[in-house]
C-alpha cells in the first residue's frame, strides 16, 4: 500500500466503522503481512501455476486489497484477490442451460482476469471484466491480449478499471458473474446498481455468486430470484 495514503484510508475507515471496526481492519491487514513470511505463506507466493505455465499469463497468487493502491470507499470491504477454480466455474456455465451467443459476460471485480479468459470457451459476445484496481486491470489487459486457449471461442474481451458499484451495465441481456469479492455493504449497492439498470431497461439478467458468502442482499431483493444452487455457487435472476 502506498504509505502516503494511509492517513486518509485510516481516516475514512474511523469514519466507517469507529474506533475498534478500524482495529479489527489494521489487525487482519497485519495478520497477512505476517503470513507472507512464514515458510506457507513464501511458498504459496513461488508456487508456479499450471494454468499460467501452459498460457504465458500472469493469474496466479493472492493479492490482498491492503497491497493495491485503489482509491475507493471501499477499498478495505474488498477481498483479496485469487482467481476462481476451473472446476466450479465450468460446473456453473454448463449449469445454465443459456444461449450464450446473446449474452455479454461481465466479471465484477475481475482481477487478473483468469475468469474472463475461462470464460472465453463460451461463444459470449462479449466478455466485460470490472475491476477498480489499476494494477489488476493492467495485469489482466496483458492476459487477454496473450491468451490463445484451444476451447477459445471469442476474443472479445474487455477489461474497465472501475468501481463494481457504479459500473454502467451494458445493454443487452446480461451474465454477471462475482467470485466473492466484497462484503455485504458493498453487495448491497452492487444489486442496488443491477436493479436500477433492470428496472430502466428490462432484459434478461443472471448472477453466477461464487463463494456466495454475502447472500443477504439478494434475499432482500423483491426482483432477483434464486434459481439454482450447488455447494460452491448461487444463481440469480431477474424476474422483475
Ligand atoms: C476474489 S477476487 C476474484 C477475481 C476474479 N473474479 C476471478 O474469479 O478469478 C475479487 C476481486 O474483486 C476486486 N474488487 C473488490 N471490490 C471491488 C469493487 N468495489 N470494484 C471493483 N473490483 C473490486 C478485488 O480487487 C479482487 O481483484
Amino acid at each position: 500500500m502506498a504509505l502516503s495514503s494511509l492517513p486518509r484510508k485510516i481516516a475514512r475507515v474511523l469514519r466507517r466503522d469507529g474506533f475498534f471496526g478500524t482495529l479489527q481492519v489494521i489487525a487482519k491487514n497485519l495478520v497477512h503481512e505476517l503470513h507472507k513470511h512464514t515458510p506457507t505463506g513464501r511458498a504459496a507466493r513461488n508456487r508456479v501455476d499450471p494454468f499460467d505455465a501452459k498460457y504465458g499469463t500472469d493469474t496466479w497468487g493472492q493479492v490482498e486489497a491492503g497491497e493495491l493502491n485503489v482509491d475507493s470507499e471501499f477499498y478495505d470491504l474488498a477481498t483479496r484477490y485469487e482467481a476462481s477454480w476451473s472446476g466450479p466455474f465450468h460446473r456453473a456455465m454448463s449449469s445454465l442451460a443459456l444461449s450464450f451467443a446473446e449474452l455479454t459476460f461481465i466479471d465484477l471485480g475481475s482481477g487478473k482476469g483468469r475468469t474472463l479468459l475461462m470464460a472465453s470457451d463460451y461463444p459470449f459476445k462479449r466478455i466485460v471484466g470490472v475491476e477498480f484496481s489499476q494494477a489488476l486491470c493492467d495485469i489482466a489487459r496483458n492476459n487477454v491480449e496473450i491468451y490463445r486457449g484451444e476451447a477459445q471461442k471469442t476474443d472479445a474481451f474487455e477489461v474497465v478499471c472501475d468501481d463494481a458499484t457504479r459500473f454502467p451495465l451494458p445493454d443487452g441481456p446480461l451474465l454477471i458473474y462475482m467470485y466473492h469479492p466484497f462484503g455485504d455493504q458493498v453487495m448491497r449497492r452492487v444489486i442496488e446498481n443491477i436493479e436500477r439498470s433492470a428496472a430502466e431497461n428490462p432484459r434478461p439478467i443472471r448472477i453466477v455468486y461464487m463463494n456466495p458468502v454475502h447472500q443477504g442482499g439478494y434475499r432482500d431483493s423483491k426482483v432477483l430470484r434464486e434459481v439454482a444452487e450447488d455447494p460452491h455457487f448461487k444463481v440469480y435472476q431477474y424476474v422483475g
